[in-house]
């Protein structure tokens, strides 16, 4: 299988990618948080094709990325003021909406649900990609089903060949988590997927959210059912202070040990370790953490060592994260 050609995101680049997505084709961009794949989001035959790329099972919905918040109209039935002012604080940014579907919408796109999940992007070449193709394009994560998100356009060439047909190129992602996913069909809103923007930030705009344990979510949100965010090697949360003491345990036992250390902390006797920067919001964590899942990965190591961090703004999303990869 011949690889996903990688372009250099310029006017050229994008008119050619708008018009693979008009003809039905998958195009990957990257976004302020992940590299999405994307396809024309009222095309039910186009949005077959990223469950069938992927692996995704149907039962999990996709999220429909568009220009500006004029176009929820195309998309949604009524708004709630809720969402409304998420809308107004955050876009173009991290955050998407589960609000109420229209019916230009197809069943594919939101697995059949009575609800669509809509953001708008921050990052330039995304933003320029919806200009030139002009209509929602639907984008879940440009990974295979179970992989970690591509935070570089090298990751999504890694997992797909050519049923891929472009990939925009727009180097590291900013944030390097997914958005984060609220439900607005509900009041107070339903938060069903930690993310990029935290929920702090959100308080602070329509004051308290709820959340829901485990089984009431999944039913919610399908995604959060699947497996998610995994290597192959198995993921290991150390309690603070403990990464140096489980790595020296694991190798006693015969284990080719990988780490992932926050700078500043000192190095583990680990046979591969990928730093992550340090500083206090753990922007540098949340940026790096698929990357050096999948770069330790690759290192063909058995076990991946992580230090767990404080659950608050980020932390929450890191922990998240950590837990689904450390999920067998
Ligand atoms: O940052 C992101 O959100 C990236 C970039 C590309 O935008 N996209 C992304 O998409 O992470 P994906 O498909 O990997 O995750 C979408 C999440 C899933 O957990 C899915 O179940 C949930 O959003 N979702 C989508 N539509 C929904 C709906 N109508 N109701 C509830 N949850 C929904
Ligand atoms: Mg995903």
């Amino acid at each position: 299988m011949s690889r996903a050609e990688v372009r250099v995101p310029d006017e050229s680049a994008l008119a050619e990618a708008a018009s693979i997505l008009e003809a039905g084709g998958l195009v990957a961009f990257p976004t302020e948080t992940v590299y999405g794949l994307g396809a024309d989001g009222l095309d039910a035959e186009a949005v077959a094709r990223i469950f069938a790329a992927k692996g995704r099972p149907a039962d999990n919905p996709l999220i429909l990325h568009v220009a500006a918040v004029e176009q929820l109209r195309q998309v949604t039935r009524g708004v709630s003021p809720a969402a409304l002012r998420l809308a107004e604080a955050f876009w173009p940014g991290p955050l998407t909406l589960v609000l109420p579907k229209a019916r230009a919408v197809p069943p594919i796109t939101t697995a059949g649900l009575d609800s669509v999940a809509v953001r708008v992007p921050s990052h330039p070449v995304a933003l320029g990609l919806l200009r030139a193709f002009g209509g929602p394009i639907a984008a879940p994560s440009a990974n295979r089903s179970g992989r970690p998100s591509p935070t570089r356009a090298e990751h999504v060439a890694e997992d797909f060949g050519d049923e891929v047909a472009m990939v925009l190129d727009g180097g590291a992602t900013t944030h390097g988590v997914e958005s984060t996913v609220i439900d607005c069909t509900e009041s107070p809103p339903v938060l069903l997927r930690l993310g990029a923007l935290t929920r702090e930030a959100i308080e602070a705009v329509v004051g308290p959210v709820a959340t829901t344990p485990g089984e009431d979510a999944a039913r919610r949100s399908p995604g959060l059912r699947h497996r998610h965010y995994a290597p192959r090697a198995r993921v290991v949360i150390a309690a603070p202070g403990e990464l140096a003491r489980v790595v020296a345990k694991l190798r006693a036992s015969g284990e080719r040990v990988a780490a992932i250390v926050r700078e500043g902390e000192p190095g583990a006797a680990a046979a591969q370790v990928w730093r992550v920067p340090e500083d206090s919001e753990l922007q540098g964590y949340a940026r790096e953490l698929y990357a050096a899942l999948r770069g330790l990965d690759a290192g063909g190591v058995g076990v991946i060592v992580a230090e767990s961090v404080p659950e608050e703004g980020l932390g929450r999303v890191i922990m998240d994260r950590l837990r689904r990869a450390a999920e067998r």
